[in-house]
């Protein structure tokens, strides 16, 4: 099976996407991080790429005439990288429609809540302020409904009566480093199937138990 090539887009610090690299590395997964795009200079995860000699490219809104030029010039920078799958790990500008129906069923988002819950921005703060017990993140196919694709895994970290945003957040991204590499795994293994818009892991355990806070292996 030869492996998958995988576009990572960022905008930040970029430890999902080191999670990312680091699982294809060790050849946990049938795929290789081919090409990491960002929408900011400045954005630290560049540097890991770089690390890693993949392929770095910049496209940076500031530098088109409008929010359409921008876009036009995201898709074309993607295609041109010619991905099997694209990873959303932190990206934080929306995707317009071209791009999401161009890779609908090969665009990935690691979003940190345990979706529908907390859509948007600030989770971590919002989960806190209503004192939910039980928060994670999701890993999920793009949709244009803002996280609000179908689910493909999800882990589950429980909320502490002393936590606050930092701490719940830090423990949430060390869940993020494990589901994120394994929903990619399972897709570059063809395993994902969207069926009704619930994804099933084929050949996987019958119980849904593989999708929550799933197993190293
Ligand atoms: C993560 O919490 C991810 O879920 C969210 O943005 C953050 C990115 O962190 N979408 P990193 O850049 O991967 O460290």
């Amino acid at each position: 099976m030869s492996l998958k090539r995988i576009t990572v887009l960022i905008s930040g610090r970029g430890s999902n996407l080191g999670a990312l690299i680091d699982a294809c590395v060790h050849g946990s997964i049938a795929g290789a991080v081919t090409h990491v795009l960002s929408n900011r200079r400045d954005a630290p995860g560049l540097r890991i790429a770089e690390r890693h000699a993949i392929a770095t490219t910049v496209v940076e809104q500031r530098d088109y005439a409008s929010r359409d030029a921008f876009d036009r010039a995201l898709v074309e920078a993607v295609d041109r990288t010619e991905p099997d799958l694209c990873v959303l790990a932190g990206f934080m500008r929306l995707l317009d429609d071209t791009f999401v129906e161009r890779y609908q069923g090969r665009l990935i988002n690691i979003h940190p809540s345990l979706l529908p819950l907390y859509p948007g921005l600030h989770t971590h703060r919002r989960a806190l302020a209503d004192g939910v017990k039980a928060h994670g993140c999701t890993a999920h196919f793009v949709t244009s409904k803002l996280d609000g694709g179908p689910i493909i895994a999800q882990g589950v970290v429980g909320v502490r009566d002393d936590d606050d945003e930092a701490t719940l957040a830090a423990r949430v991204l060390e869940v993020e480093h494990r589901v994120l590499p394994a929903a990619v795994r399972w897709f570059c293994e063809g395993r994902l199937c969207i069926v009704s818009n619930r994804v099933q892991l084929l050949d996987g355990p019958r119980s849904g138990d593989a999708l929550v806070a799933p197993p190293d292996r």
